[in-house]
């Protein structure tokens, strides 16, 4: 087994009971992700069932007299990238012999993307939310009690995904034997960091070929919203290795990257919004999806190295862009993304690709209350 660290970021605090099945995930997966019959697998799921490759859209009128291009994961089955880490993880849990899922979420998109792939393969399915984001998000409460996952209320502390996590974690915990915990982005203890980093670099892979074949040059600047971070690792990942600055935008309000310090949350160390004491402090962000005190330890380390760099964008300019969007390219996105785009929208660069990880559907009664 390995330490799963990225720099002084990532590991494992978890409890003793926990440590058997981190172990049998890791070599479960390292065996999967070995196995040329499993990825040709999740491959064909993502082009039949997901709708893969998605496409590169250039966004003329969103920005004009700038190039910019939108990946456009809004348009993979059930709306958002989360598909891409559900099928993953569900095919390899179905490999570990597990029956039953449990999941975390904020925006729903992760739930949804979880109940259905629970109903894809026969897997029972339940998934917790905080009670504040059932409320924002009751599209997405109603999609996955009709795939047929059971949706459980978080009614205390901030009643949103941190404590939704919590819960998660704790049924986890109490029921190891018979359910995998599929963790919606690139955080919690190793290896769940680098199985949902793998399972969505498919974007960055992609991304990198159409803007070679449309534009014959790589980007300037990629830019991604970061609640998680795991579409912003997922698209990063295809040009790490490339003369190509990576920005990750986090809301104002949930700024674990760029207000953060160094503490522990939900199994990792990585930056979090803590005070003095390492007490987590409580995020704040329109968005449900980004509304969340910590970061993946990747992340951390990319700040660190300053091989990546973060910035926010705050609830207003967020929504913003949410509407400019709307009229100017027939595109509603959701407000996640929707960071990317105001922060992308005011950048000096002549070639810019963003990740439009999922549409707005979920979001039109916050927006329109405004
Ligand atoms: C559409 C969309 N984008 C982004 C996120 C943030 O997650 P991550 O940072 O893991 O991509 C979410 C989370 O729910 C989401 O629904």
């Amino acid at each position: 087994m390995t330490a799963g660290l990225y720099g002084p970021y990532g590991g494992r605090y978890v409890p003793e009971t926990l440590v058997p099945a981190l172990d049998e995930l890791e070599a479960g997966w390292r065996e999967a992700w070995a196995d040329e019959g499993f990825r040709a697998e999740l491959d064909r799921l993502g082009r039949e069932y997901g709708g893969r490759p998605t496409p590169l859209t250039l966004a003329e009128r969103f920005a004009p007299g700038k190039r910019l291009y939108l990946k456009r994961e809004d348009l993979l089955h059930t709306g958002a990238h989360k598909l891409n880490n559900a099928l993953g993880q569900a095919q390899l849990a179905r490999g570990l012999g597990k029956q039953r899922i449990v999941a975390e979420t904020g925006a729903g998109q992760h739930g949804v993307a979880t109940a259905t792939v629970c109903a894809r393969f026969g897997l029972e399915c339940v998934v917790y939310m905080g009670a504040e984001d059932m409320r924002r998000q009751r599209p997405n409460v109603e999609r996955m009690e009709l795939l047929g996952a059971e949706v459980r209320a978080v009614e205390f502390g901030t009643r949103t995904l941190k404590e939704a996590t919590s819960e998660a974690i704790r049924d986890w915990i109490t029921n190891v034997e018979s359910t995998h915990y599929l963790i919606g982005s690139c955080v919690g203890p190793h290896p769940y960091p680098e199985i949902v980093r793998e399972l969505q670099s498919v974007i960055g892979r992609e991304a990198r070929e159409q803007i070679l074949s449309a534009e014959g040059r790589l980007p300037e600047v990629v830019v991604a919203c970061v609640g998680g971070g795991s579409n912003a690792i997922g698209i990063f990942a295809g040009f790490l290795d490339d003369a190509v600055e990576l920005v990750g935008v986090e809301a104002e309000g949930a700024a674990s990257l760029v207000t953060g310090r160094p503490g522990v949350l939900h199994g990792a160390r990585s930056s979090l919004l803590a005070d003095e004491d390492g007490q987590v402090l409580d995020a704040h962000s329109i968005s449900a999806g980004l509304d969340y005190p910590g970061v993946g330890p990747e992340h951390a380390f990319l700040r660190d190295s300053g091989r990546a760099a973060y910035t926010t964008v705050g609830d207003g300019d967020a929504v913003d862009a949410f509407r400019r969007l709307a009229r100017t390219e027939g595109i509603i996105p959701a407000l996640e993304p929707s960071h990317a785009l105001a922060h992308a929208g005011g950048l000096d660069a002549g070639l810019v690709l963003v990740c439009l990880s999922g549409r707005g559907d979920k979001d039109l009664a916050e927006v329109l209350a405004r």
